[in-house]
């Protein structure tokens, strides 16, 4: 089994292992009282698939389990299914010695860890990601929320989790499509801090090592994490290709493009700027549309740069008029660079230059 330790304000294990699933009740023992209550949240495509089977892993290291499930899809991520969650583990009677399981993908984990953050101004919970997605970004680092109408992720909490268990056997039952939507955000992490895996990612198939790319891909994020939990600087080196990305999302209405999708076209669009701009080594974009190609995702998108460069007027990397670009030096490295805000258009447009 592979462990790592995320040494937030609270430590907590990351364990990747091909069947942990199993382990959760052993796992959680280490944690948590006997006798303690385990709310498991999945959703309607995930709880067939696991649920049992998590609860009887928990059941027999002695904790009672109850089981809140929730239409897929990132339409139920809203206060609407939160209050209907809030009232479940009231009706539950859930204390604070109680903790949830986020059993799921993103939302899944997005919005039990918001409950886990909120209820009783706090209980403990714990992630298992079962999307490569989530496994390998959004179940590390503690950032829990809800969408409202007017935005993604406008209400939420940072709440690290007690422990993460990723188990790559879950891969298996995903689509091709939900696949290449995590490979979006594995090739980020070669680009932002791994030339090694951005090689390794170039030369073999990603399935034939699975959970060595999964574990380099959240021991990137834990140091990220280590080194600023809050995300007011480099954690923001994580959103390499996201500004651009999810403006896109925002203009096809989180509908067309998955988030991988629109993240790959996102980094294309900033490092063949940058690139252009003397600020990223030559070449660099190219070995992008190479790898996005090689994961079946998309290098490029016909909407306009004046209607991208609107569109990411709510972007979390701004500071007042100041927009935080995360660029690449080359792949690799990366790093932030401010610029007015009134200048992205022609920092975008290759004939603005
Ligand atoms: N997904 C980016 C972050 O956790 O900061």
């Amino acid at each position: 089994m592979k462990e790592l330790t995320v040494n937030t304000s609270r430590p907590y294990r990351i364990l990747i292992e091909e069947g942990c699933l199993n382990e959760i009740g052993a796992q959680a023992a280490g944690l948590f009282s006997p006798g303690a209550q385990a709310v498991v949240v999945s959703d309607s495509n995930v709880a067939p698939l696991y649920a049992s089977q998590v609860e009887k892993s928990l059941q027999a290291a002695g904790f009672a389990t109850r089981l809140f499930t929730f239409p897929a899809g990132e339409t139920s991520k809203r206060l609407a299914t939160l209050e209907q969650l809030y009232s479940f583990l009231a009706q539950c009677n859930t204390t604070r010695s109680d903790f949830i399981v986020a059993l799921g993908g993103g939302v899944t984990g997005d919005m039990a860890g918001f409950a886990a953050a909120t209820y009783l101004r706090g209980i403990g919970y714990i992630q298992v990601p079962t999307t490569l997605l989530s496994q390998i970004d959004s179940s590390v680092g503690g950032k829990t929320a809800v969408d409202l109408p007017q935005g993604k992720n406008l209400v939420g909490a940072f709440w690290q989790p007690r422990l993460v268990l990723i188990d790559p056997l879950t891969i298996n039952t995903l689509s091709p499509h939900y696949f290449a939507d995590g490979m979006g955000e594995a090739i980020k992490y070669g680009c932002i801090r791994s030339a090694a895996l951005f090689n390794r990612l170039e030369k073999e198939d990603a399935r034939s090592f699975l959970p060595q790319m999964i574990a380099e891909c959240v021991d990137i994020k834990r140091q990220i994490v280590e080194h600023d939990e809050r995300d007011t600087g480099e954690r923001m080196l994580l959103n390499f290709g996201h500004t651009l990305g999810h403006a896109l999302e925002k203009l096809y209405h989180f509908e067309t493009l998955s988030h991988g999708q629109a993240v790959g076209v996102g980094m294309v669009m900033i490092t063949r700027a940058s690139e252009r701009a003397g600020l990223t080594h030559a070449g660099t974009t190219g070995r992008i549309c190479a790898l996005l190609r090689k994961y079946g995702l998309p290098e490029s998108d016909s909407t306009s740069m004046d209607a991208i460069a609107a569109a990411t007027n709510n972007d979390k990397k701004s500071e007042g008029g100041t927009l935080n670009l995360v660029l690449l030096s080359q792949i690799g490295e990366s790093f932030l660079h401010p610029i007015p805000r009134t200048q992205l258009t022609s920092f975008l447009k290759e004939d603005a230059q």
